[in-house]
Protein backbone atom coordinates (compact mmCIF):
# COMPACT_ATOMS: atom_id res chain seq x y z
CA UNK A 1 0.00 0.00 0.00
CA UNK A 2 1.24 3.10 -0.94
CA UNK A 3 1.83 6.12 1.71
CA UNK A 4 -0.83 8.73 0.29
CA UNK A 5 -3.37 5.72 0.30
CA UNK A 6 -2.12 4.76 3.85
CA UNK A 7 -2.23 8.19 5.22
CA UNK A 8 -5.97 8.90 3.76
CA UNK A 9 -6.74 5.64 5.10
CA UNK A 10 -5.23 7.12 8.55
CA UNK A 11 -7.89 9.65 8.55
CA UNK A 12 -10.82 7.60 8.53
CA UNK A 13 -9.22 4.47 10.43
CA UNK A 14 -7.27 6.68 13.37
CA UNK A 15 -4.39 5.26 14.27
CA UNK A 16 -4.89 6.15 18.11
CA UNK A 17 -7.53 3.47 18.62
CA UNK A 18 -7.43 1.59 15.11
CA UNK A 19 -10.97 2.52 14.89
CA UNK A 20 -13.31 5.54 13.58
CA UNK A 21 -16.73 7.09 13.40
CA UNK A 22 -17.52 7.93 9.89
CA UNK A 23 -21.16 9.73 9.74
CA UNK A 24 -23.29 8.10 6.67
CA UNK A 25 -25.36 11.51 5.14
CA UNK A 26 -25.53 9.83 1.61
CA UNK A 27 -28.85 8.79 1.80
CA UNK A 28 -30.57 11.03 -0.63
CA UNK A 29 -28.46 9.53 -3.61
CA UNK A 30 -31.18 7.09 -4.07
CA UNK A 31 -34.08 8.20 -1.05
CA UNK A 32 -34.47 11.91 -1.78
CA UNK A 33 -34.72 13.93 1.09
CA UNK A 34 -34.40 11.32 3.83
CA UNK A 35 -36.22 11.95 7.03
CA UNK A 36 -34.12 14.54 9.34
CA UNK A 37 -31.89 15.04 6.26
CA UNK A 38 -34.54 17.37 4.62
CA UNK A 39 -32.28 20.15 5.05
CA UNK A 40 -28.97 18.35 4.97
CA UNK A 41 -26.28 21.59 6.47
CA UNK A 42 -28.79 21.74 9.47
CA UNK A 43 -28.49 17.75 10.37
CA UNK A 44 -24.55 17.26 9.63
CA UNK A 45 -23.12 21.11 10.89
CA UNK A 46 -23.71 20.07 14.65
CA UNK A 47 -22.65 16.65 13.99
CA UNK A 48 -19.07 17.32 12.31
CA UNK A 49 -17.26 18.23 15.40
CA UNK A 50 -17.58 14.11 16.93
CA UNK A 51 -17.25 12.43 13.53
CA UNK A 52 -13.84 11.31 11.79
CA UNK A 53 -14.70 11.08 8.67
CA UNK A 54 -18.27 12.30 6.65
CA UNK A 55 -19.45 9.91 4.01
CA UNK A 56 -21.89 11.75 1.12
CA UNK A 57 -22.09 12.57 -2.36
CA UNK A 58 -20.56 15.65 -4.35
CA UNK A 59 -23.54 17.57 -4.29
CA UNK A 60 -24.14 17.29 -0.66
CA UNK A 61 -20.68 17.94 -0.07
CA UNK A 62 -20.58 21.14 -2.17
CA UNK A 63 -23.41 22.62 -0.64
CA UNK A 64 -23.90 21.66 2.40
CA UNK A 65 -20.61 21.51 3.88
CA UNK A 66 -18.29 24.38 4.87
CA UNK A 67 -15.08 24.07 3.14
CA UNK A 68 -13.04 25.35 5.70
CA UNK A 69 -14.20 23.02 8.40
CA UNK A 70 -11.34 20.18 8.23
CA UNK A 71 -13.53 17.03 7.98
CA UNK A 72 -12.40 14.22 5.83
CA UNK A 73 -14.16 12.85 3.10
CA UNK A 74 -15.72 9.96 2.30
CA UNK A 75 -17.15 10.54 -1.51
CA UNK A 76 -19.83 8.32 -2.51
CA UNK A 77 -19.46 8.06 -6.15
CA UNK A 78 -22.03 4.87 -7.04
CA UNK A 79 -25.28 5.47 -7.96
CA UNK A 80 -28.04 5.62 -10.80
CA UNK A 81 -31.38 3.75 -9.45
CA UNK A 82 -33.74 5.43 -6.85
CA UNK A 83 -35.93 3.72 -4.58
CA UNK A 84 -39.17 4.16 -7.07
CA UNK A 85 -37.51 2.55 -9.78
CA UNK A 86 -36.97 -0.75 -11.35
CA UNK A 87 -34.19 -1.90 -9.94
CA UNK A 88 -31.77 -0.61 -6.70
CA UNK A 89 -29.06 -2.23 -7.66
CA UNK A 90 -28.57 -1.05 -11.18
CA UNK A 91 -25.50 1.36 -10.44
CA UNK A 92 -22.35 2.89 -11.83
CA UNK A 93 -19.54 4.89 -11.04
CA UNK A 94 -21.49 8.20 -10.92
CA UNK A 95 -18.29 10.37 -10.38
CA UNK A 96 -14.41 10.52 -11.36
CA UNK A 97 -11.73 9.93 -9.64
CA UNK A 98 -10.57 13.59 -10.75
CA UNK A 99 -13.86 15.38 -9.45
CA UNK A 100 -12.85 13.48 -6.06
CA UNK A 101 -9.49 14.72 -6.11
CA UNK A 102 -10.79 18.21 -6.68
CA UNK A 103 -12.95 17.67 -3.50
CA UNK A 104 -9.87 16.51 -1.82
CA UNK A 105 -11.65 13.13 -0.70
CA UNK A 106 -10.36 10.68 1.77
CA UNK A 107 -11.38 7.58 0.20
CA UNK A 108 -14.50 6.73 -2.42
CA UNK A 109 -17.43 4.73 -1.42
CA UNK A 110 -19.63 2.39 -3.98
CA UNK A 111 -21.62 0.24 -3.62
CA UNK A 112 -21.96 -4.10 -4.65
CA UNK A 113 -24.92 -5.74 -4.23
CA UNK A 114 -24.59 -9.33 -4.46
CA UNK A 115 -27.23 -11.70 -5.27
CA UNK A 116 -28.96 -8.87 -7.26
CA UNK A 117 -29.61 -8.81 -11.14
CA UNK A 118 -26.74 -6.12 -11.13
CA UNK A 119 -24.73 -8.00 -8.68
CA UNK A 120 -22.35 -8.63 -12.09
CA UNK A 121 -21.78 -4.84 -13.34
CA UNK A 122 -21.75 -3.68 -9.26
CA UNK A 123 -18.78 -6.04 -9.06
CA UNK A 124 -16.97 -4.61 -12.21
CA UNK A 125 -17.45 -1.16 -11.23
CA UNK A 126 -15.94 -1.83 -7.60
CA UNK A 127 -12.89 -3.38 -9.51
CA UNK A 128 -12.37 -0.35 -11.74
CA UNK A 129 -12.67 2.29 -8.82
CA UNK A 130 -10.02 -0.16 -6.94
CA UNK A 131 -7.55 0.42 -10.24
CA UNK A 132 -7.92 3.89 -9.94
CA UNK A 133 -8.45 4.61 -6.55
CA UNK A 134 -4.81 3.19 -6.30
CA UNK A 135 -3.11 4.73 -9.03
CA UNK A 136 -4.25 8.21 -7.01
CA UNK A 137 -3.40 6.84 -3.39
CA UNK A 138 -7.30 6.91 -2.61
CA UNK A 139 -8.86 3.84 -0.89
CA UNK A 140 -12.10 2.25 -1.70
CA UNK A 141 -14.89 1.86 0.79
CA UNK A 142 -17.09 -1.12 -0.58
CA UNK A 143 -20.52 -0.92 1.01
CA UNK A 144 -22.84 -4.09 0.64
CA UNK A 145 -26.05 -3.10 0.01
CA UNK A 146 -28.67 -5.37 0.48
CA UNK A 147 -31.53 -3.10 -1.79
CA UNK A 148 -35.00 -3.10 -0.28
CA UNK A 149 -34.23 -6.84 0.92
CA UNK A 150 -33.37 -6.06 4.33
CA UNK A 151 -33.53 -9.78 5.35
CA UNK A 152 -30.85 -10.56 3.71
CA UNK A 153 -28.98 -9.11 6.29
CA UNK A 154 -27.54 -12.57 8.08
CA UNK A 155 -24.07 -13.89 8.39
CA UNK A 156 -24.04 -16.03 5.81
CA UNK A 157 -24.65 -13.66 2.99
CA UNK A 158 -22.95 -10.40 4.75
CA UNK A 159 -19.72 -12.74 4.76
CA UNK A 160 -20.32 -13.71 0.99
CA UNK A 161 -20.29 -10.18 -0.09
CA UNK A 162 -17.74 -8.56 2.59
CA UNK A 163 -14.99 -11.24 1.45
CA UNK A 164 -16.05 -10.65 -2.16
CA UNK A 165 -15.53 -6.87 -1.67
CA UNK A 166 -12.47 -7.45 -0.10
CA UNK A 167 -11.19 -10.21 -2.79
CA UNK A 168 -11.69 -7.43 -5.55
CA UNK A 169 -9.57 -4.99 -3.35
CA UNK A 170 -11.56 -3.11 -1.64
CA UNK A 171 -9.60 -1.23 1.25
CA UNK A 172 -12.54 -1.04 4.20
CA UNK A 173 -15.95 -3.19 3.89
CA UNK A 174 -19.01 -1.62 5.48
CA UNK A 175 -21.71 -3.97 5.91
CA UNK A 176 -24.49 -4.89 8.95
CA UNK A 177 -24.73 -6.16 12.36
CA UNK A 178 -25.83 -9.40 11.88
CA UNK A 179 -26.03 -12.56 14.50
CA UNK A 180 -22.59 -14.42 14.47
CA UNK A 181 -21.14 -11.05 13.19
CA UNK A 182 -17.49 -12.73 13.84
CA UNK A 183 -17.88 -15.25 10.94
CA UNK A 184 -17.90 -11.77 8.81
CA UNK A 185 -15.39 -10.51 10.43
CA UNK A 186 -13.49 -13.34 10.37
CA UNK A 187 -13.33 -13.84 6.86
CA UNK A 188 -13.02 -10.33 5.54
CA UNK A 189 -8.83 -9.67 5.84
CA UNK A 190 -9.82 -5.67 5.40
CA UNK A 191 -11.51 -4.26 8.24
CA UNK A 192 -14.89 -3.98 8.20
CA UNK A 193 -17.23 -1.03 9.78
CA UNK A 194 -20.94 -1.28 10.21
CA UNK A 195 -23.90 0.87 9.13
CA UNK A 196 -26.30 1.14 11.65
CA UNK A 197 -29.76 0.69 9.46
CA UNK A 198 -33.32 1.59 9.88
CA UNK A 199 -33.78 3.74 12.79
CA UNK A 200 -34.33 1.32 15.99
CA UNK A 201 -36.62 1.40 18.63
CA UNK A 202 -34.55 3.15 21.11
CA UNK A 203 -30.72 4.83 21.50
CA UNK A 204 -29.89 2.00 23.65
CA UNK A 205 -30.70 -0.42 21.09
CA UNK A 206 -28.37 1.48 18.78
CA UNK A 207 -25.70 1.36 20.80
CA UNK A 208 -26.04 -2.11 21.95
CA UNK A 209 -25.58 -3.46 18.17
CA UNK A 210 -22.88 -0.88 17.80
CA UNK A 211 -21.20 -2.37 21.07
CA UNK A 212 -22.05 -5.99 19.44
CA UNK A 213 -20.38 -5.26 15.91
CA UNK A 214 -16.85 -3.85 17.76
CA UNK A 215 -16.91 -6.32 19.94
CA UNK A 216 -17.00 -9.28 17.41
CA UNK A 217 -14.21 -7.02 15.85
CA UNK A 218 -15.59 -4.02 13.53
CA UNK A 219 -13.34 -0.96 13.71
CA UNK A 220 -16.07 1.35 13.47
CA UNK A 221 -19.01 2.77 12.18
CA UNK A 222 -20.46 4.53 8.95
CA UNK A 223 -23.24 5.04 10.66
CA UNK A 224 -26.44 7.70 9.69
CA UNK A 225 -30.13 7.54 10.47
CA UNK A 226 -29.53 6.03 13.77
CA UNK A 227 -27.45 8.71 15.01
CA UNK A 228 -29.60 11.93 12.95
CA UNK A 229 -32.91 10.29 13.29
CA UNK A 230 -32.46 10.72 16.94
CA UNK A 231 -34.21 13.02 18.92
CA UNK A 232 -30.67 13.63 20.56
CA UNK A 233 -28.88 13.30 17.98
CA UNK A 234 -25.96 15.11 19.35
CA UNK A 235 -25.91 13.68 22.31
CA UNK A 236 -25.92 10.07 20.26
CA UNK A 237 -22.83 10.45 18.31
CA UNK A 238 -21.22 11.06 21.12
CA UNK A 239 -22.22 7.91 22.90
CA UNK A 240 -21.46 6.37 19.66
CA UNK A 241 -18.03 7.88 19.48
CA UNK A 242 -17.41 6.78 23.35
CA UNK A 243 -17.87 3.39 22.53
CA UNK A 244 -15.83 3.19 19.20
CA UNK A 245 -12.96 5.21 20.15
CA UNK A 246 -12.89 5.11 24.68
CA UNK A 247 -14.27 1.35 24.26
CA UNK A 248 -16.99 1.99 26.89
CA UNK A 249 -19.25 -0.49 27.77
CA UNK A 250 -22.77 -0.20 26.79
CA UNK A 251 -24.38 0.99 29.77
CA UNK A 252 -21.47 3.94 29.94
CA UNK A 253 -22.47 4.84 26.57
CA UNK A 254 -26.47 5.10 27.23
CA UNK A 255 -25.31 7.64 30.36
CA UNK A 256 -23.05 9.77 28.08
CA UNK A 257 -26.40 9.86 25.85
CA UNK A 258 -28.95 10.47 29.03
CA UNK A 259 -26.52 13.04 30.33
CA UNK A 260 -25.79 15.53 27.03
CA UNK A 261 -29.81 14.69 25.93
CA UNK A 262 -30.56 16.48 29.63
CA UNK A 263 -28.10 19.29 29.12
CA UNK A 264 -29.67 19.87 25.87
CA UNK A 265 -33.28 19.98 26.94
CA UNK A 266 -32.37 21.74 30.45
CA UNK A 267 -33.78 25.31 28.91
CA UNK A 268 -31.09 27.77 27.43
CA UNK A 269 -30.61 31.75 29.14
CA UNK A 270 -32.55 34.12 27.11
CA UNK A 271 -31.96 37.72 27.73
CA UNK A 272 -35.14 37.78 29.38
CA UNK A 273 -34.32 35.45 32.20
CA UNK A 274 -30.73 37.00 32.63
CA UNK A 275 -32.25 40.17 33.22
CA UNK A 276 -34.96 38.99 35.24
CA UNK A 277 -32.15 37.66 37.51
CA UNK A 278 -31.97 39.56 40.97
CA UNK A 279 -28.42 41.38 40.82
CA UNK A 280 -25.79 40.47 42.95
CA UNK A 281 -24.00 42.73 44.82
CA UNK A 282 -20.12 42.76 43.42
CA UNK A 283 -16.96 43.52 45.51
CA UNK A 284 -15.73 46.79 44.90
CA UNK A 285 -12.65 46.19 42.16
CA UNK A 286 -11.03 49.11 43.90
CA UNK A 287 -7.91 48.37 45.40
CA UNK A 288 -7.19 49.56 48.76
CA UNK A 289 -4.37 52.55 49.13
CA UNK A 290 -1.59 51.56 50.53
CA UNK A 291 0.65 53.19 52.95
CA UNK A 292 3.39 55.17 50.78
CA UNK A 293 6.30 56.20 53.20
C1 LIG B 1 -26.82 3.58 1.86
C2 LIG B 1 -25.61 3.79 2.62
C3 LIG B 1 -25.71 4.44 3.98
O1 LIG B 1 -24.65 5.32 4.11
C4 LIG B 1 -25.65 3.38 5.04
O2 LIG B 1 -26.76 2.57 4.99
C5 LIG B 1 -25.36 3.94 6.45
O3 LIG B 1 -26.39 4.59 6.97
P1 LIG B 1 -27.39 3.97 8.03
O4 LIG B 1 -26.62 3.87 9.34
O5 LIG B 1 -28.50 4.94 8.10
O6 LIG B 1 -27.80 2.58 7.56
O7 LIG B 1 -24.55 3.46 2.22
O8 LIG B 1 -26.54 2.75 0.77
Amino acid sequence: MDWGLKNRLARIIRPHSGRGVMLAVDHGYFLGPTEHLEIPRKTIQPLLPYADSLMLTRGILRTSVDEKYPIPVVLRVSGGSSIIGKDLSNEKITTSVKEAIRLNASALALSIFVGAPYEHESLVNLGKLVDEGEEYGIPVLAVTAVGKELEKRDARYLALSCRIAAEFGAHVVKTYYCENFEKVVNSCPVPVIIAGGPKLDSELDALQLTFDALHAGAVGVDMGRNIWQSDYPVPMIKAVRALVHQRVTVKEAHEIFIKNKEIEKAPKPTFETIAAQPKTKTKSTKSKKTKSN
